[in-house]
């Protein structure tokens, strides 16, 4: 492992990384611890077919960050984790979940895991064999993870047409819902029942004709999801999706979706601030899972989905204001905040 990889850990508060080789399953993945200052920390595992091994570190440890900042802004007490798994033909895959439930329970309850991108119901079943700290997709678990973000993400971006126009208006938005998986396919239930105009885009396209011919709205080919004239552009697949390149062709007034870190860096959020575009703060969006996972592991209560939702767009409208009175991009003062507020842990 190169040096600079410690110093990058240094530099943003990292306590702890694990390189993970499974000689037995073939299983190849990294888990960033970021903070227990506060609490244990929580992250999902997400499986992805990485072009490399430094794109999942990268990835990895930048989900792992944004996971503290979730909680720093939700004020829970605990911080943030991720463990990333690369995707490869040749891994036997119940077995390497069920070496990561070993790895998680000898962690001793520091780390708390569940669903992300590629790891749903089944192999967090495998995993809940083998230790206490991971979510149970039955029902034992806290359940409604997907439907918890997906109603966060919902009411962040009627705080957003809130906070731009003064009220949501349902009927008169053009949505485009970027990713119809678990939380782009909830997020564009919900829009399709308030009467919103939704245009759904998913690189499967039978996952996709199915839901939009369900909801009956309008399918979007994945290529054009961006430069789609729309009010609301909800990224809901991965991460980094805005870019050099995507930047210009986003033809929006709102960027406001569940994926985390949306933006490739901090300064296309700028960009999109001078044009006028407003981007809500996305760790603040996403956090309903979080919330509803925190409070069930550590208090033994399953959050209603609606009071997460309540909670999820006061935040998101305290970002919003303080944006609007520094006139600063929204995501910079929702780190900001978080970092003041993770600042003050640390010092106490
Ligand atoms: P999922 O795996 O159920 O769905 C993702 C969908 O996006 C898949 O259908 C995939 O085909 C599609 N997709 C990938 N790249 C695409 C592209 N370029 N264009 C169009 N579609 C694309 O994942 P899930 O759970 O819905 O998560 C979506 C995002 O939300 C991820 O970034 C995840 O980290 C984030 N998130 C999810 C939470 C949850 O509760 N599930 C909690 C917080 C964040």
């Amino acid at each position: 492992m190169s040096v600079h990889v410690l110093d990058a850990m240094a530099r943003e508060g990292f306590e702890e990384l694990l390189a993970l080789h499974d000689r037995r399953s073939g299983l190849r993945a990294f888990l960033a611890i970021h903070d227990t200052v506060r609490g244990p920390a929580f992250g999902g595992i997400r499986r992805w077919g990485y072009r490399s091994e430094r794109d999942a570190l990268g990835d990895c440890l930048r989900l792992a960050r944004a996971m503290t900042y979730k909680c720093a802004l939700a004020d829970l007490p605990a911080g943030g984790a991720k463990l990333v798994v690369l995707d490869r033909e040749d891994v036997d895959w119940p077995a390497a979940y069920s070496y990561l439930g070993e790895v998680v329970e000898r962690m001793g309850g520091r780390f708390y895991t569940g669903p992300d991108v590629g790891t749903g119901p089944v192999e967090l079943a495998s995993m809940s064999a083998r230790t206490r700290f991971v979510t149970d997709p039955g029902p034992e678990g806290p359940g409604e993870l997907a439907e918890s973000t997906a109603e966060g993400v919902f009411r962040g971006i009627e705080a957003c047409l809130e906070h731009l126009d003064g009220e949501a208006d349902w009927s008169r938005r053009r949505i485009v819902v970027q990713g119809l998986g678990a939380v782009g396919g909830n997020l564009a239930r919900r829009l399709a029942e308030k009467g919103a105009r939704v245009l759904g885009a998913d690189l499967d396209p039978q996952r996709a004709e199915k839901l939009c011919a369900e909801l009956e709205i309008e399918c979007l080919d994945p290529a054009r999801a961006i430069d789609t004239p729309c009010d609301v552009f909800a990224p809901c697949a991965l991460g980094g999706v805005i870019h050099d390149v995507t930047l210009n062709r986003l033809d929006t007034r709102i960027v406001a979706g569940g994926a985390n870190n949306v933006l490739a860096k901090a300064l296309h959020g700028d960009r999109l601030h001078e044009r006028g575009v407003l981007v809500a703060p996305d760790f603040v969006q996403s956090s309903g899972a979080l919330i509803r996972g925190t409070f069930f592991h550590l208090e033994g209560r399953r959050v209603p989905v609606h009071e997460i939702g309540e909670r999820i767009k006061a935040v998101v409208r305290s970002v919003l204001e303080r944006a609007r009175a520094e006139d600063a991009p929204p995501p910079r003062i929702a780190v900001r905040e978080a970092e003041e507020r993770i600042a003050a842990w640390r010092r106490s």
